[in-house]
């Protein structure tokens, strides 16, 4: 990057100056107390069309120069957004095209937000109109450094201008209506299309079991969307505005295929609330999912540094229990940020609005005004922190690990009617797998079918259940050339289209892992099949696979049932490499242990070299011949480390062999 739009660690927020331009007072108080908090950056703009364009055509824009000028004049830079994540009330009453339609076929009134069609073309032509102008406008201010492009992209829209876009998407991918039925495997039921005006999208009351139609619908859903960004994107090249641009995404929503935005990305940027301090989970089962999703969202553009757009310094108000977070809390989780690759951590919102839906929602301001509250004190010491942490700009993890998750095989597995409809687990799964790398300090990427992964030594790829084109191949030559692979149950079975493959499971992989998987069950979920391995014995859940031996050694079997004594755990040497394959859905113990034994054998870096107790991590990012490490304790007491090679403390410049980490403590190491 673009790890430059600073020489600073960023630390910013969502500002929204438009819901007090009657206040000067406020405005005036923002800015004292952006400085006090050590606020370097913020996000203008996100919602504010109707302060930009309050009648068609008519554009106010002196506000926002006057903001900026004032922000700028005070050390803070903009990340300026286009409005078009929420429309003027004026437009969705003229034109209603611009409003979404759901899959009842009902159009929405005017409200909320997110909701807007993407195809409408008054839509595009007035969100093109108001970038352009805005980018004119403000694309050379010295301190505005990056474009915010909408907000949280996402939903679908069922009017009948995206339908015959869907329409028109699918005459460009096959040509033919006999090809869409070959494709979607119309026959069974009398599915048959005959003219592409009978092909409809997935309506409430319409086509659910045709599995084909539903993953095109998503796929369209994403490259419509993708189209709108590039629409957007478009507006504020041809305004004159060269400079970088984001999205903020949102980790594993479901709803988009995000790395089909890389290439539209100079940074990627997303908006993390975990459920700290939950009933149903640890912090640090939380801290592991969240990881995960930061090394998803990081995965997009692996090589570069990405920005934590959202978060909050205290509490959501949309959660079903928003609890605030504990002290220590907020320090560590924003440096949590930072440790998987963020070089910025900002706030949805700077200060807390009075009304409407998000009033308490945290915010660094509340209602009371006050900047000696716990929140704010909270705020101002990560931004004092923050800003002796500049060493680590641009610094990117460069993991050796990968698990593979991909958002079109999520579909098709969440969309399939199978084994276990009480719920296949594959988000889970992949972040069971993803845990075991990340309790020891093992770094670790997220990459989809589609990424490159031969920069990899180890890549567990559990279920695998469909294969998009080349995957089969590209993991065949990863482990010709000397990776480890991990496969699992579930895998190899259809294709893009969900059609199942005519041939031996897992597909094309069956000389690979030397296994062929014959059968799989689902298991209720109180059951539990047994293994035994190096002398322990794990429960296997959720689905089990009777699996026949190809030239794999044997390396474990299931202990219960009528298959007992058929292979659960396999090895098979191939080219240089080495593949496994799980042949049940295996919990965090066996995983652990697997992943603990390869990690040694291929040498896989950890950030520290020490075991690491339970709830505590590390995460190494890299710069030249430079190696930080972010250790973090997310647990309620505090933990000491014996490390076997002694490291220094970046902040204190102290060197630590035993490393003391406090209840939610964070320390920032160099190697
Ligand atoms: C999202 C949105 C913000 C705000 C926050 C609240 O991330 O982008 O505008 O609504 O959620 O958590
Ligand atoms: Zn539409």
């Amino acid at each position: 990057m673009q790890s430059s739009l600073l020489p600073h660690m960023l630390h910013g927020c969502d500002y929204n100056p438009d819901q007090w331009l009657d206040r000067p007072d406020i405005l005036e108080e923002d800015i004292q107390y952006m400085k006090k908090a050590g606020i370097n950056c913020v996000s203008l703009g996100i919602f504010a069309w109707a302060a930009l364009e309050p009648e068609e055509g008519v554009y106010t824009f002196g506000w926002l120069g006057e903001i900026i000028e004032n922000l700028h004049q005070n050390g803070i830079v903009t990340f300026l957004a286009t409005p078009s994540g929420a429309r003027p009330v004026w437009m969705a009453k003229k034109y209603p095209e611009v409003l979404r339609t759901g899959s009842d076929l009902v159009r929405g009134e005017m409200g909320d937000r997110h909701n807007h069609c993407y195809t409408s073309p008054v839509y595009r032509e007035k969100v093109y109109a108001v970038n352009k102008k805005l980018a004119e406008t403000f694309g050379s201010h010295p301190a505005v450094k990056l474009w915010h492009l909408s907000n949280e992209y996402g939903g679908e829209c069922f009017c009948p201008l995206c339908v015959a876009a869907f329409r028109r998407w699918l005459e460009t991918k096959y040509q033919t209506v006999n090809a869409v039925n070959d494709a979607w495997w119309t026959r069974f039921w009398s599915h048959t299309y005959t003219d592409w005006s009978q092909i409809d999208p997935p309506l409430t009351r319409g086509e659910h079991c045709t599995q084909g139609l539903k993953l095109d619908w998503m796929r369209f859903v994403t490259a419509q969307t993708v189209d709108f960004m590039t629409w957007e994107k478009k507006a504020v090249r041809d305004g004159g505005s060269s400079l970088p641009v984001t999205a903020n995404f949102m980790g594993f929503y479901d709803g988009l295929n995000y790395s089909k935005f890389a290439p539209l990305l100079d940074v990627v940027s997303w908006d993390s609330y975990p459920s700290w301090h939950s009933d149903a989970e640890t912090d640090a089962g939380v801290a592991v999912h969240t990881a995960a999703s930061h090394d998803l969202m990081r995965s997009i553009l692996p090589d570069k540094p990405w920005l934590l757009m959202e978060s909050t310094p205290s509490c959501t108000n949309w959660q079903p229990v928003s609890k605030v977070k504990r002290p220590g809390m907020h320090m560590l989780s924003s440096m949590q940020a930072v440790a998987h690759g963020s070089d910025s951590v900002q706030y949805f919102q700077w200060r807390k609005s009075r009304g409407s839906c998000e009033k308490f929602h945290g915010a660094v301001v509340s209602h009371d005004r006050r900047s000696d509250t716990r929140v704010f004190g909270d705020v101002a010491g990560l931004g004092k922190r923050l800003a002796s942490l500049d060493a680590l700009i641009g610094s990117v993890p460069r993991p050796q690990a990968a698990v593979l998750y991909d958002r079109e095989n999520d579909w098709a597995i969440k969309g399939s009617a199978g084994p276990r409809n009480a719920g296949m687990g594959y988000q889970e799964t992949v972040v069971r797998h993803y845990q075991a790398l990340w309790q020891m300090g093992i770094g670790c990427d997220l990459p989809d079918m589609e990424a490159d992964l031969s920069r990899y030594a180890f890549i567990a790829a559990p279920m695998l259940y469909m294969q998009r084109a080349g995957i089969a191949e590209k993991l065949r030559r990863f482990v010709e050339n000397g990776g480890v692979l991990v496969g699992t149950c579930f895998s190899g079975l259809v294709d893009e289209n969900d059609l199942c493959f005519l041939s031996d499971a897992p597909n094309g992989l069956v000389d690979v892992f030397g296994v062929r998987a014959e059968e799989f069950s689902g298991l209720y979920d109180n059951e539990f099949n047994h293994t035994i391995w190096s002398d322990r014995c794990y429960a296997m859940s959720s689905i089990i696979e009777l699996v026949r031996p190809e030239g794999a050694s044997v390396l474990a079997a299931f202990e219960n049932d009528f298959y007992r004594g058929e292979p659960s755990l396999t090895v098979n040497h191939y080219g240089k490499g080495k593949a496994y394959y799980i042949a049940g859905g295996a919990g965090l113990p066996l995983l652990s242990d697997l992943y603990a034994q390869l990690a040694d054998e291929l040498n896989l870096p950890r950030a520290l070299d020490a075991e690491l107790p339970e709830g505590v991590t590390a995460q190494t990012r890299m710069k030249g011949d430079r190696t930080f490490v972010v250790a973090q304790n997310y647990q309620q007491y505090p933990a000491r480390i014996h490390l076997h090679t002694p490291i220094r403390d970046l902040e204190t410049g102290e060197e630590v062999s035993l490393l003391e980490l406090s209840p939610y403590g964070v320390r920032v190491l160099e190697k």
